[in-house]
Parts: structure tokens; sequence; C-alpha cells
């Protein structure tokens, strides 16, 4: 089966606008489906490529110039010090799971099959769903469940998983499925659900802090002129994203100097979110919930 099928792969390889002497990085590299693109622009250039899965290292590209970092991507700046590179010239995030992940059973991502409750990208990490799902107190899981999943009735789900669990430890996805899944009509079903493992994943993988870690680590690192790539996959992503290149931070407003101009960093490239054409999904279903933003270091 295939790792993965890259999304809006042109779309962000254009955004890039690559030098082919440039540094670039490609910080989920997955199955290597943008990186392998990026590395046929590149000519005497380097790509750096993060990827926390130690499942995504089989893929690696047996490139000059390539090299393959087994990370977490908050930790950017300083693996990539490691490496001598203090400045790049564009970096590619396109955020989220792979399908690879999604499809095996036994990581716990997907409510299609029955699995270990794991979640876990990166499977050395000590917290994983199991403990979210049946360790967290009722309180703490109805956090989870609204700011993740953005789900209203979050106390309501908490109560029931908590309730479920002290019982017996739910230690499944097909388990965790049987105890929420009555809470909402037929029809809404999988939609509830996804929206319960997102939560669970976030939380798991701690993805939030993770991707602001890296933003501003990118912004940071960023040569003038060079391009920021992100695409994300559900709100909360996109929100940040959006906020970082509009506002210039990830939380509050745009502040402006003496003279009225915006203190931002970044520039936007296209005014609007991008997102995927109706064919387009129709050939790779993981392209609906994309939207793609690309701004450019401007100072
Ligand atoms: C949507 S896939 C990327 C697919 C890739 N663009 C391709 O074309 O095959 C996301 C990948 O990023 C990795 N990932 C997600 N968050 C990460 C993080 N914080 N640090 C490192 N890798 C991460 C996941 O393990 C997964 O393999």
């Amino acid at each position: 089966m295939e790792y993965h099928n890259p999304v809006l792969l042109n779309e962000c390889i254009k955004g890039l606008n690559i030098k082919p002497t440039g540094i670039y990085v490609d910080v989920t590299f997955g199955g290597g489906g943008h990186s392998k693109l990026i590395l046929k622009n590149l000519k005497g250039g380097r790509l750096f490529a993060f990827d926390q899965d130690k499942s995504a290292h089989k893929n690696a590209l047996p490139a000059e110039g390539f090299k393959l970092i087994n990370t977490n991507f908050r930790h950017l700046k300083k693996f990539l010090r490691m490496e001598g590179v203090r400045k790049i010239d564009g970096l590619l995030a396109d955020l989220g799971v792979s399908s690879h992940q999604f499809d095996v059973a036994e990581r716990g991502f997907s409510i299609r099959f029955n699995g270990e409750l794991d979640m876990r990208m990166n499977t050395n990490s000590s917290l994983s769903a199991k403990e979210v799902v049946n360790e967290y107190t009722q309180q703490d899981l109805a956090n989870v469940l609204y700011k993740y999943g953005e789900l209203r009735n979050s106390r309501a789900i908490a109560t029931k998983i908590t309730e479920a669990s002290a019982k017996e430890a739910i230690t499944t996805t097909g388990q965790l499925i049987d105890v929420v899944v009555n809470m909402v009509p037929k029809k809404n079903r999988n939609q509830f659900l996804a929206r319960i493992f997102q939560a669970i994943r976030i939380e798991v993988n701690d993805e939030m802090k993770a991707l602001e870690e890296m933003l501003l680590d990118a912004v940071d690192m960023l040569n003038e002129g060079g391009r920021l790539v992100v695409l994300s996959y559900h709100s909360l992503e996109d929100r940040m994203v959006k906020n970082l290149i509009k506002k210039g931070k990830i939380e509050g407003e745009l502040e402006k100097d003496f003279f009225g101009n915006p203190i931002k960093d970044l520039k936007e490239i296209t005014r609007k979110v991008i997102v995927a054409s109706k064919r387009q999904i129709e050939e790779n279903t993981r392209a609906r919930s994309a939207k793609l933003r690309i701004a450019e270091k401007s100072k």
C-alpha cells in the first residue's frame, strides 16, 4: 500500500520558490512525496527533513544534499545548528498524520479499524491515548475534548468515558467507540468520532505546542525572502498559522510601530488560503480538509 499521497504537491513546491542552491527544510517528511520534488528543484542546495515517526525513515531518499532527522520538529533550531545550519531559504510543513499512520490499525489513529489505543507518532514517547482516556480526570479529559476537538458536549463525553474506564480499562479504539457512539445520531457519528480521536491525538502528541515552537523557530531562521509553506488540516492549526502570518504572533492583535508600520516578519504571498480543487479531492481524499498558507520573510 502507498505510504502517503502528497497533498497540493505542485502548489507547495511553487510556494517555496526554490533557489537551486538554497537550504530547505521539510519538517513533516512522511512518505517523502514533497521532499522528492524539492530535491528535483535543487542543484547544489540542501534539504533537511524531519519526522518523529521512525516508520517514515524507511522512505529516506538516497540523494546528495539530503538528510532525514528522526526527531520532533519542535527541535528544529537545535538540530539544524548541529548540522551547522543557522539560516534557511524555505520550510514546508504538511501537518498531522500520514495515510500510513492512519492505515495501520495497531497505531490506533483511525476510527475505521479496531486497534490499540495508542496514537503516538513517536512510539518512544511515554504518553499514549490509553493514559489520556483512562487516567485523566473527567475535568482534564473534558478540557482536551473541548480545546482540541471543539466538541460542545465535551463534559458529557468525558463523563461517559471516565465512568466506563472506572469499571473496565479502555484499551482499544473499538472499546472507546462503543462507549461514546450512541451519544449522537447515526448520520453524525463519523464526524463526531473523528473529532474525539483528533482531540486525543493532539493531546498525546502535544501537537499545538510543538507547532507553535516550530513556527517561531522557522520565522527566526528564514533568510529575507525565504518562504514558509504550511498545509494544515483542522481549524486550530490553520488559525495559528494565519495569526502568525497576518498578525505577527500566535495570539493577540497586530501591533504597529511609531510610524504606523505593522510589526511582523512575514508577508502573505497569497491573500486567501489555498484549498484543493474538486478534482484534486476526488483523486486524493486527504486533500479535502487541507488549507495551504504561504508567506515570505520580509526582514
Ligand atoms: C501528513 S504527513 C506528511 C506527508 C508528506 N508530506 C508526504 O508527502 O509523504 C505528516 C508527517 O509528519 C510527521 N509529524 C507530524 N508532527 C510532527 C512533529 N511534531 N515532529 C516531527 N514529525 C511530525 C508525522 O509522523 C507524519 O509522518
